[in-house]
């Protein structure tokens, strides 16, 4: 037995033992009582009685441990030609002002606070502050639309929103406050503050009374101390898509997403304190608050938090120049990322210019990574690429190459194997483990390893319902894909109507809701279709009710612009198409499956039980007729 499966095995026949020691690198105020409670089935509970604070690990105990000069962000900014650095000591003291100015205004354990933020440092210390102070932190990705804020802000009701003036794309600023408006406006419960940092590219009006201006707020404030929490607290909810237009408030806990972050930086990332960390992702996403922000600050390595694109801000180099320029030992990217970047330099010419010495691995997740991607990433870098597999929900992976374990061949397509604290198997559907390299939906045996979900915000029943429900004694990933017989993982596809759109998850349930509301619309799908650079696109199909006579191209990009608005840019939704009717089964299930094979030009089976087979022909055309798919057998 490799080391690796040595230790994989250790940590499912002693999980207790196992994480217990990996908790010895965490600082407690109290020690836990139990490392697993299995009190409160089918959900587990890890170091319940275990007193800490996040941020104190993250910040403090590096300034302690006489570390107070290492960098511990650097804010690298093309889109404003910017540079920042943060020394431990830099970051702990603008958190702890920052955090004393939240208490001053009666945030304090247990509150819910919104950051609805671009990628900029404040935002990062926003998320630390509220950790300091046991608060409750809800990020919001800047990319969605003021309804989803909405949403959001009734689900978890917070005391503060905390926002800026403006985030910066590539071509375009885009301003934060309107949509923060238009969003309280909508929203049944009302923030009693917000703080708006004005960012100096695009300033902003503060509405009287509600807003306060982020610096003065600062200037003025005392720092604050760290609050110890119970290790079972929510550190932070992170909303994501579900099969329906409410998203999940996925809750993490603190005491057992320190323990496996820490852990994960040495034993996946191979990373040692003070390497310089990348990961190339938004702090709105899991990846980022894992790897932008908690991870590499619980680990005591320099993180670089860049607002940038790896295309376009300005060249397909950006990435090769910032690699260079901080020293960067280890980047986590999206696959679409270097799709980006080898659809712009094909030969990676860029990277000439280059010195690389320091970059020793990619790590690559967030969707599935295309063996292609992944063997022009090695070809072109020559380091390791990993390719590793995890959600919202889990918090870090599921299935990595642990290179700082043991380093596992690579085989391309597969994110290597469970990692330790996972158990997985492949179930039918009658929850029958299938044998190796049988296709079904994957799911991983309870308990699941610390750092995982504990539930949804205000959704016990809903948690169980759907991830534990189905199959019992399991976490259901909502992955489908099979385990070879050497135990290496190949995630497929997903089995409910989620969709991977360049790295980010979007619900095509939720995009059918928007535009089932458009007034001429009868009836809609909405299917996500193979795309060269994004992984997939959302397609929408709508059928007319009877008598609308409009013209159909001013009715799609009608519905093209109600779900820009109401789910927001990051959809990507800009085709729909008009359709006389949508393939069904004859008990009225509409063929998702048949209509994406179709789409992707992919040979398909004429399902039994469609009820009529004339209509998968008009939708053939149909996607002909707006450049999509190719006529198939
Ligand atoms: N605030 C406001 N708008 C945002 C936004 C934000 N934080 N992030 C994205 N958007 C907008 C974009 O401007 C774009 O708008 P447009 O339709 O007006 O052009 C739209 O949302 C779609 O954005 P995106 O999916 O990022 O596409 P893109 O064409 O701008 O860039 C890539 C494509 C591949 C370069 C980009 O997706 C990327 O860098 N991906 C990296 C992977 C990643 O971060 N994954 C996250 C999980 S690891
Ligand atoms: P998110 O919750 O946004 O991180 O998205 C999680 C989903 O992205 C997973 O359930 C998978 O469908 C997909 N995903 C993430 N990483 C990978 C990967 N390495 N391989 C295949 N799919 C992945």
């Amino acid at each position: 037995m490799g080391k690796f499966d040595e230790i994989h095995a250790r940590s499912v026949a002693d999980p207790e033992g196992f994480w217990g020691e990996a908790a010895e690198a965490i600082h407690w105020s109290e020690r836990w009582d139990r490392v697993l409670d299995d009190s409160d089935q089918p959900i587990w509970r890890w170091f319940r009685g275990g007193k800490l604070n996040t941020c104190y690990n993250c910040l403090d105990r590096h300034v302690k441990d006489g570390n107070g000069e290492r960098l511990a962000l650097i804010y690298d900014s093309p889109v404003t030609d910017t540079v920042r650095h943060y020394s431990y000591r830099q970051l702990r003291d603008e958190v702890a002002r920052l955090a004393g100015a939240l208490a001053a205004r009666g945030v304090g354990r247990g509150d819910r606070v919104i950051i609805y933020m671009p990628m900029i440092p404040e935002t990062a210390m926003a998320m630390l502050a509220c950790a300091r102070l046991g608060a409750i932190h809800s990020v919001v990705f800047g990319g969605f639309a003021a309804s989803e804020l909405a949403t959001r802000i009734d689900d978890c009701r917070p005391k503060m929103i905390l926002s800026a003036s403006c985030g910066i794309e590539v071509a375009r600023v885009v301003q934060y406050k309107p949509l923060l408006d238009a969003a309280i406006m909508m929203a049944r419960h009302k923030p009693e503050r917000c703080l708006i940092l004005q960012r100096p590219q695009e300033r902003c009006e503060l509405a009287p009374g509600r807003d306060e201006d982020w610096q003065e707020a600062v200037a003025g404030a005392e720092p604050a101390d760290c609050v110890p929490v119970e290790a079972t607290d929510p550190l932070y909810i992170l909303y994501t898509s579900g099969t329906t237009g409410q998203p999940k408030g996925i809750v993490r806990d603190n005491g057992g997403h320190a323990v496996a972050l820490k852990w994960s930086m040495q034993n996946i990332y191979g990373v040692e304190p003070g390497e310089v960390y990348w990961a190339a992702s938004d702090v709105g996403w899991v990846v980022g608050h894992s790897y932008i922000v908690y991870g590499p600050l619980l680990s005591g390595n320099t993180t670089v938090l860049y607002e940038g694109k790896p295309v376009g801000t300005p060249d397909a180099g950006a990435f090769w120049r910032v690699i260079e320029q901080h020293g960067v030992t280890t980047l986590f990217t999206a696959p679409t990322a270097f799709r980006a970047i080898r659809q712009q330099d094909p030969e990676a010419k860029l990277l000439a210019g280059y010195d690389l010495a320091k970059f020793r691995t990619l790590f690559l997740a967030g969707e599935r990574c295309d063996p292609d991607t992944l063997e022009w990433a090695q070809k072109q870098l020559k380091v390791p690429v990993i390719d590793h597999w995890w959600q919202t929900e889990t918090g870090w992976s599921i299935a990595a190459d642990c290179i700082g374990i043991e380093a596992l061949p690579v085989k391309p397509g597969s994110p290597t194997k469970a990692v330790p604290g996972w158990r997985l198997e492949v179930l039918d559907p009658d929850g029958k483990p299938m044998g190796p390299g049988q296709v079904g939906a994957i799911a991983g045996r309870l308990p699941m390893p610390p750092g995982t979900t504990p539930g949804i915000w205000n959704g016990r029943e809903r948690f169980v319902k759907t991830y534990l429900t189905n199959f019992p004694g399991y976490y259901e990933t909502g992955d489908a894909g099979y385990i070879d017989e050497e135990g290496y993982v190949f995630v497929m596809a997903r089995t409910d109507d989620i969709i991977n759109v360049a790295g980010h998850r979007l619900s095509t349930g939720a995009m059918e809701e928007v535009l089932a509301a458009h007034p001429d619309v009868a009836e809609c799908a909405v299917i996500g279709i193979a795309d060269a650079l994004k992984g997939q696109v959302p397609v929408g199909f709508l059928v007319l009710s009877a008598g609308v006579n409009r013209p159909h191209a001013e009715i799609a990009r009608e519905c093209v612009a109600m779900v820009r608005d109401r789910i927001g840019p990051v959809a990507a939704f800009k085709t729909a198409i008009v359709v006389q009717r949508l393939p069904k089964t004859r008990s009225g299930k509409i063929l998702r499956r048949t209509m994406r094979q179709i789409a992707d030009g992919e040979d398909y089976k004429l399902p039994a039980t469609i009820d009529d087979p004339a209509i998968l022909e008009e939708i053939t055309q149909s996607l002909g007729g707006a450049g999509i798919g190719r006529k198939a057998g």
